[in-house]
């Protein structure tokens, strides 16, 4: 291993080298197991049905956890179950939804997220490192500066497994800059609230119905489909950009503008525009939002990502974030029903003046995470369907005591 200076470490992945380089579609059946994910590393290995089925546990265990009963009986499902949170790379919401998505289900939390504190200091390899955490836990959840080392310590679990030797999941929290999975899990969710136009949102707070709004936009629809997305900031290097993009992928005809400085680092690259481009999405491409703002039903505003950069100050100095910013006279030419997410943290992209606009949904997003990562802890120790029951006993059961009598 060895240290590049801030946020750049090289870690030699090798003997994982001839797995890594494979096409997707190769890789994918090697991290699930009848039907069903056990490890969570890329954004394509989501279906739209599972999309949709992780939305229906999050919200129900949303639901149940109201009450105390509730919240004791989600305590319940998995108490013998204890993770592993290996965050080498800054975070605070990944870090902190993903510790009280296991408290919500009564899992036990282990950390680690200062190597210089681990046998790593001394020199030991953190795929060494890995095994000894599956030693002692059930699951391994991680983020890293380094691309590629989730997926190769999933095919470590996988190889451990072959062998007879304990293999625990592993879940992506972020890597490199090529992807987070969960944090486009969690936009997909906080999309699918915004796109039903219930006349609530999640704390009672009123938005517009779709009745209301068809005045206005004769050709609204409900959900994902149809839609028109705004990413903005750095393309280039934002992982949850990558992500979500390939989620929404899934979705029919689906428009997506790239909005970002003009500096080839931040930009789309043109491999993720071609393979979007297969998926059916029309791509394109803007330099402000000013080009664009009118039309988009969701907006992803992302900061500029200087810790990828060998010289940050410098290159702080020289990116001219113009037009990528989202003033509140940008904001006035939004649509009534548009929805803003960002994955935060942020920086000057967004003032906070715009915090109150009820089409600002950053904050919701934050909280929608804990019980999307809930959801998905749920699926992947196959207790989902024992939260759907619950669910179902206690908010479908009917008390019309004339039922039957009269
Ligand atoms: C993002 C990340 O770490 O990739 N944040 C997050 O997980 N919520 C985005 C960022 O760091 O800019």
């Amino acid at each position: 291993m060895q240290k590049l200076g801030q946020n750049r470490i090289e870690l030699d992945l090798s003997s994982y080298e001839r797995r890594l380089a494979r096409p997707l579609a190769m890789k994918l059946p090697e991290f699930q197991r009848n039907e069903r994910l056990i490890h969570i590393l890329f954004a394509s290995q989501f279906s739209r049905n599972l999309l949709e089925h992780l939305w229906t546990v999050a919200t129900k265990i949303r639901a149940i956890a109201k009450t105390k009963d509730g919240a004791l009986f989600l305590q319940d499902l998995l108490p013998h179950k204890r993770a592993m949170l290996y965050f080498t790379q800054a975070s605070t919401r990944t870090f902190l939804s993903f510790t009280a998505a296991c408290q919500i289900l009564g899992m036990k939390c282990s950390e680690i997220r200062d190597p210089s504190v681990s046998s790593e200091y001394k020199g030991e390899s953190p795929l060494d490192s890995m095994r000894m955490f599956s030693s002692y836990s059930d699951i391994i959840i991680m983020r890293s500066v380094i691309p590629n080392f989730a997926e190769a310590c999933a095919y470590l679990m996988n190889d451990l497994g072959a062998f007879h030797q304990r293999s625990v999941p592993v879940v992506n929290a972020g890597s490199g800059a090529d992807e987070h999975p969960t944090q486009a899990l969690l936009d997909i969710h906080t999309i699918m609230k915004a796109m039903s136009f219930e006349g609530t949102n999640e704390y009672g707070r009123r938005v517009p119905t779709l009745l209301n709004l068809r005045s206005r936009y004769p050709m609204l629809k409900r959900g994902l489909n149809g839609k028109v997305y705004g990413f903005c900031g750095d393309i280039g290097r934002g992982r949850t950009v990558r992500s979500l993009a390939q989620m929404l992928a899934l979705y029919q005809d689906v428009t997506m503008y790239f909005i970002s400085p003009n500096d080839p680092k931040l930009r789309v690259p043109p491999d993720v525009v071609s393979r979007l481009e297969d998926s059916g999405v029309r791509a394109l491409t803007a330099s402000s939002l000013d080009e664009c703002i009118d039309q988009l039903d969701v907006l992803y505003m992302t900061r500029i990502q200087h810790e990828h950069d060998s010289r940050p100050e410098e290159l702080r100095s020289q990116t001219t974030t113009t037009g990528c910013t989202l003033t509140t006279d940008l904001l006035s030419k939004m649509k009534e029903y548009a929805a803003v997410l960002h994955p935060f943290p942020r920086n000057e992209e967004i003032p906070s003046d715009i915090d109150g606009d009820p089409r600002a949904l950053y904050f919701d997003q934050a909280v929608n995470g804990m019980w999307a990562r809930a959801a998905l802890l749920a699926y992947l120790f196959d207790v989902d369907s024992i939260v759907s029951a619950h669910y179902e006993k206690v908010f479908n059961e009917f008390h019309d005591y004339n039922r039957g009598a009269i």
